[in-house]
């Protein structure tokens, strides 16, 4: 495998960016397609590192990054996460935009294979100029990765219209309004840009991020980013109900990836809602919630219980049955206000939600308690559907029990068509 010494064709398609890695990772797409996660013999190692191959024995998840929705969203949820919002630099124009989403587009495809961001990679390049991918994934499978892009509402109303985009913003993607007892910082806030990545690995998500905050160089800058271990949701039948931080069972009457008609009701961006270009899409709304768990900690189990309108245990709800039994609000033995009440589709307008949050535990604070708490994300067709959720659960039991601290909203284009780019649809 002589990959990277081979001269490097000119890129067909204009990805070819500042960073130079596109046209060398073009030659490691075609021979690196497939390999992904296959272990290498012994013999085949170097010439697979120079090949931005990364070796890996066990046992690989791989998701395609192309296809008509972008992965990430009803993707078999990951157990770690690194979340980052990204604005684009004040003189950044229309054509970086452009170049930043089919860079990461390109960088995200390869990752998702398990290779490093180009052909080279960590160690396949000059020695004397820096690598092209920083190296901490070599050696490790792709774990389940998946990259998901999302274009934030300050993007469209940027000033000037400096990306021509401004009368293709979807009507419904604005800044979420602000809700009772919101403590948001604005360091945990908003963003023009933002990168789901979710793996198995954490040490994987993070080679993700970073790298892509490595290539959007000059272009874009982080403006903040969220770890996440332990998922909080389930998007798969078989896949066991996870519990959060107040230990809880969470996600069992989520959005499932094989329930096609609730995704096309509540999930996708259907083909008659506008704008066209986010057909296939969906809106992704992001809250960091502080749960203050030395308080919950010192609750009674019957008062914990009151507050979800669950069993600790099972998972059931109060009314009776098993964790997949349908609660009953009738009869009293769900609290009015319990979280599940309110946030139950029966007295929202049947509206419903993909949620795939996280737990977070960002060290502790200023009186020694732990700063936890669950990075709330969830995939709706509209923004509405959170808005008139958060609207109804700002009173509920629990929010005695939980700060919103961080939010962001973004809108979620359909998944790249193979050789182009996440995006492609609103620069057409
Ligand atoms: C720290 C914050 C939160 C915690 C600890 C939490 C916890 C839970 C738990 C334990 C359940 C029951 C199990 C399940 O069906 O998944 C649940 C259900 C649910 N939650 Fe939350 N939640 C939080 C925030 C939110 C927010 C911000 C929203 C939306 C605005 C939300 C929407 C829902 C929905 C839609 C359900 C399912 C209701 C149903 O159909 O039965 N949750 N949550």
């Amino acid at each position: 495998m002589e990959v990277a010494a081979v001269a490097a064709p000119e890129e067909p398609d204009g990805r070819a960016s500042r960073t130079g890695i596109s046209r060398r990772g073009l030659i490691g797409w075609a021979l690196g397609s497939g390999v992904a996660g296959i272990a290498v013999g012994a013999g085949g190692a170097a010439a697979a590192a120079a090949a931005g191959v990364r070796i890996g024995s066990a046992p690989v998840d791989e998701y395609a990054f192309e296809g008509a929705h972008q992965a990430g969203i009803t993707t078999r949820v990951q157990e770690h996460l690194h979340f980052a919002s990204f604005d684009m630099m004040p003189r950044a124009s229309r054509d970086d935009l452009v170049s930043l989403l089919q860079d990461w587009s390109y960088a995200a495809s390869r990752l998702a294979k398990g290779l490093d961001v180009s052909a080279s990679g960590a160690v396949g390049g000059s020695p004397e100029a820096p690598p092209d991918d920083t190296g901490e994934a070599q050696g490790l499978t792709a774990a389940g990765l998946t990259i998901t892009f999302g274009l934030g509402p300050s993007l469209f109303l940027a000033e000037g219209d400096r990306f021509g985009i401004a009368d293709r913003r979807p009507s419904v993607l604005a800044e979420l309004p602000a809700f009772v007892g919101d403590a948001l910082d604005a360091g945990y806030t908003g963003g023009d840009l933002c990168i789901q990545a979710c793996a198995d690995d954490p040490q994987v998500a993070v080679h993700a991020v970073r790298n892509l905050s490595r290539i959007a160089f000059g272009r874009a800058r982080l403006r903040w980013s969220q770890l996440g271990f332990g998922r909080t949701s389930r998007t798969a039948a078989d896949q066991q109900t996870p519990r959060n931080l107040f230990g809880y069972k969470d996600g069992t009457a989520n959005i499932l990836a094989d329930d096609a008609e609730a995704l096309a009701e509540h999930v996708w961006v259907g083909e008659k809602d506008e704008p066209a270009w986010m057909a296939g899409g969906s809106y992704l709304v992001a809250r960091k919630i502080a749960m203050l768990i030395e308080t919950w900690d010192r609750l009674r189990l019957a008062e914990q219980d009151r507050t979800i309108g669950r069993a600790k245990g099972s998972g059931a709800p109060l009314s009776g049955g098993d964790e997949f039994a349908e609660p009953s609000f009738h009869g009293g033995r769900i609290d009015d206000s319990a979280h599940v009440r309110l946030a139950h589709p029966s007295i929202n307008d049947g509206i419903r939600i993909l949620r795939r949050g996280y737990n977070y535990v960002d060290g502790n604070n200023e009186l020694g308690r732990l700063d936890a708490g669950l990075y709330f994300l969830s995939y709706q067709r509209s923004p509405a559907q959170f808005i008139t959720l958060q609207k109804r659960l700002s009173t509920d039991l629990m929010s005695e029990y939980i700060r919103h601290i961080g939010s962001g909203i973004w809108a979620i284009p359909s998944g790249a068509e193979k050789n182009s780019y996440v995006g492609a649809g609103l620069f057409a």
